[in-house]
């Protein structure tokens, strides 16, 4: 009797982010060339997964040639993503339209054996490597993860892929806005994304050679924003350019956030750099003007770099999955494609290392945090 070859199941969850198909079409090509393995993506984070009848332009297909065929360089996912398919806290509307989550996780195993698979790649951030470490403790689904997020935020690995796509495009909309905020004379404030970690901001700062940057992990001081801005004007400087982290707050403020958290979901920032604006404009005679880069960062084209990691961590993760090494998550640790438990993932965010070279560099280069005194 001829047996049937193993099978996997791939999603992508959580925001996208350049490089994302870059994954699933290095994780294919293993995965058939050399192992002889069956790949299923499933749609949309794991909704596929929680509803086999879940019905979307991309569908729960057997990847194939064809269909990975030039994706490394496509920015987004051929898979469909979403931020809200947490199958422990799943979103469900009642009739009233209030909103209350629900655990579904029974599905996704019940499915999960319907369509034979043998385990799951994850690809996703910290809210997907979260959801991975459950299904494999709680629901004994086997899964490996990789990660990925604009944020860089993870704990576990030295670079995510995104990020750097992320830090060009907003390293070149910053070059941009020098030559408009020069030609005005204004200051203008640049947000970023990054959520609670300031890397994208800290990095496309440091290169769009911003006059200021504000971390959410340094609290700012607005008297020290206003000092900055009119010294620069006194020695002959009549503009400048503030990087604002959207997790940045001034000292004893709050993170500004759009609305109240919804259930399945997380708490939206944003305003940050609005909020700034506000405060400038009653001290100030300069004019200010806000620019939000937003999905702008996540959108379009992974650069070489982001396809080269996210390539490499397709392979590894195939390459784990081959070995049956579930519950691990792949990392990059200098140059190096490691693994790690995917527990060791989970629950720990990273930021920037305030006692880090990059911050004390970046002082010495006439970068400003503003930073409030403790
Ligand atoms: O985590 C990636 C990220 O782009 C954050 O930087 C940002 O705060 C958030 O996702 C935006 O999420 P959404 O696409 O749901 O608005």
């Amino acid at each position: 009797m001829t047996q049937r070859p193993r099978r996997i199941g791939i999603s992508t969850g959580g925001g996208d982010c350049p490089g994302l198909n870059a994954v699933i079409q290095a994780a294919y090509q293993c995965a058939s060339q050399s192992h002889g393995i069956e790949v299923l993506g499933i749609e949309d984070g794991l909704e596929g997964l929680m509803d086999l009848d879940y019905k979307s332009p991309h569908g729960n297909r057997w990847l194939n040639a064809e269909l990975v065929a030039g994706i490394r360089s496509r920015g987004g996912t051929i898979l469909g993503t979403s931020n809200k398919s947490h199958p422990f806290r799943y979103a469900v509307r009642d009739a009233d339209g209030t909103r209350r989550e629900v655990d579904l996780s029974a599905r996704v195993r019940e499915n999960f054996d319907k369509l034979g698979l043998e385990g799951l790649l994850m690809v996703g951030g910290d809210g997907s490597m979260e959801i991975a470490a459950r299904l494999t403790r709680e629901l004994g689904i086997p899964v490996v993860g990789v990660p990925k997020t604009i944020d860089n935020d993870l704990l576990a690995t030295d670079y995510t892929f995104g990020f750097d796509t992320a830090v060009n495009i907003a390293t070149e909309a910053i070059d941009r806005i020098h030559t408009t905020a020069a030609s005005h004379d204004r200051v203008m404030l640049v947000e970023v994304m990054g959520r609670h970690a300031g890397f994208i901001a800290l990095h496309a700062g440091i290169a769009g050679d911003a006059d200021m940057i504000l971390l959410p992990e340094l609290p700012y001081d607005l008297e020290k924003v206003v000092a900055r801005i009119e010294a620069r004007r006194r020695s002959g400087c009549m503009y400048t350019l503030v990087v604002v982290s959207e997790g940045a707050r001034p000292a004893g403020g709050e993170v500004a956030t759009l609305g109240e958290r919804e259930a399945g979901k997380a708490v939206r920032l944003g305003g940050a750099a609005q909020r700034l604006e506000s405060a400038l404009v009653e001290r100030i005679e300069q004019e200010v003007r806000t620019v939000v880069l937003g999905h702008i960062q996540r959108g379009g084209a992974p650069t070489a770099r982001d396809r080269v990691l996210a390539t490499r961590y397709g392979v590894a993760a195939m390459e784990l999955v081959a070995a049956r090494q579930w519950g691990r998550m792949v990392a990059l640790r200098g140059t190096e494609i490691v693994d790690v438990p995917l527990d060791e993932a989970v629950g720990r965010s990273k930021q920037v290392d305030l006692d880090g070279q990059l911050i004390s560099q970046a002082r010495c280069a006439g970068i400003d945090f503003a930073q409030a005194d403790t």
